[in-house]
């Protein structure tokens, strides 16, 4: 088919690399840090390159700004900024070289192509660092643009809409009232609804019936059990002492005060409980959408 392949050089391959690289570099948003590149060298990279001294190669370390960027033992620099073919990280990653490239072959954990591309694309883009997300203030961001705007109601929707369009999957039309005020008793406080409550739903037919539901069950003292379940699990509450005799046990004061907190945090008027109020308010949109029928009745 193409009868030059075989022999192509060295030379050759790398002017193809480039070509497919300035392709995927003039393209799409720029490279978000946080979301698309930290990932990356935190599962590639970090266990040579990141905090660990003891494990650390070449004296580079990639899990800090000012590291990335300097200049190391062997002359190089990993990253500099807007440069790839200065930027040893770059040289590294896309090399043909099994001896050079990064990670190492052995390591066991390649690069995938779209990966490589998102790493080259972030330092032609200037290799720009962001703290971690969770010292960022957030921001408000614009709202996507999506083809079927009669569906979102909110800012919220615009977001779950893109995200669908991407997946390829459609909005379900909205659930059976007594579905959403199952899910939503459930999910809020891992309780099914009363027969009472489903009956006060049914006969509210006026536009705020949900939100009215689902604002009775925030301010449950059973929603603060729910959401501290989540949150003792991850600790590893227990109720007992495991292994040791079960005499005067004192977590219970620990657990009541987690529920406590997260209960009386739900009643009042905080931001916290408009933030979750508003989301949970276009959930039943979501679940209706991602989830196949039969785990909507479960
Ligand atoms: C299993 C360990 C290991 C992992 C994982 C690893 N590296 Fe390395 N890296 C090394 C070793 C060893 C060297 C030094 C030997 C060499 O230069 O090939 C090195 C050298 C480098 C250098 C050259 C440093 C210099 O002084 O010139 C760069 C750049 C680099 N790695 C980037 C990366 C990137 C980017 C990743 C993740 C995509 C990665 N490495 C993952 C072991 C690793």
């Amino acid at each position: 088919m193409f009868p030059g392949f075989a022999c192509w050089d060295r030379k050759g391959f790398l002017a193809a690399l480039a070509l497919i690289i300035s392709i995927s570099v003039s393209r799409g948003a720029p490279v978000d840090f946080n979301r698309e590149v930290r990932p990356i060298l935190s599962e590639h990279c970090y266990a040579c390159h990141g905090p660990d001294e003891g494990k650390r190669k070449a004296g580079l370390r990639l899990d800090r700004e000012e590291e990335g960027f300097k200049e190391l033992k062997s002359g190089e620099r990993a990253l500099v900024s807007g440069d790839l073919e200065k930027s040893a990280l770059v040289k590294r990653i896309t090399t043909s070289d099994q001896d050079d490239i990064m990670p190492p072959v052995k390591h066991g954990k390649p690069l995938s192509r779209e990966q490589i591309n998102t790493l080259t694309r972030w330092v032609k883009e200037g290799a720009k660092w962001q703290k971690h997300w969770a010292f960022v203030a957030p921001v408000r961001p614009e709202l996507p643009k999506v083809s079927d705007d009669t569906w979102p109601k909110n800012g919220i929707d615009y977001f779950v809409e893109e995200k669908l369009q991407k997946a390829g999957v459609k909005p379900n039309s909205e659930a059976e009232k007594t579905a959403l005020i199952r899910r939503a008793s459930f999910d809020l406080t891992g309780l099914p609804p009363t027969i009472e409550e489903v009956d006060a739903f049914l006969a509210d037919g006026s536009d705020s019936a949900y939100e009215k539901v689902v604002d009775r069950l925030l301010s449950s003292p059973h929603y603060g059990e729910r959401m501290a379940q989540n949150w003792l699990d991850l600790a590893r509450y227990a109720d007992t002492s495991g292994y040791h005799f079960d005499g005067v046990r004192f977590m219970w004061l620990w657990r009541d005060w987690v529920i406590n907190s997260l209960t009386t945090t739900s009643l009042s008027t905080n931001s916290l409980s408009n933030n979750s109020r508003a989301i949970y308010c276009r959930i039943p949109h979501v679940t209706n959408a991602s989830r196949p029928d039969s785990f909507a009745t479960t």
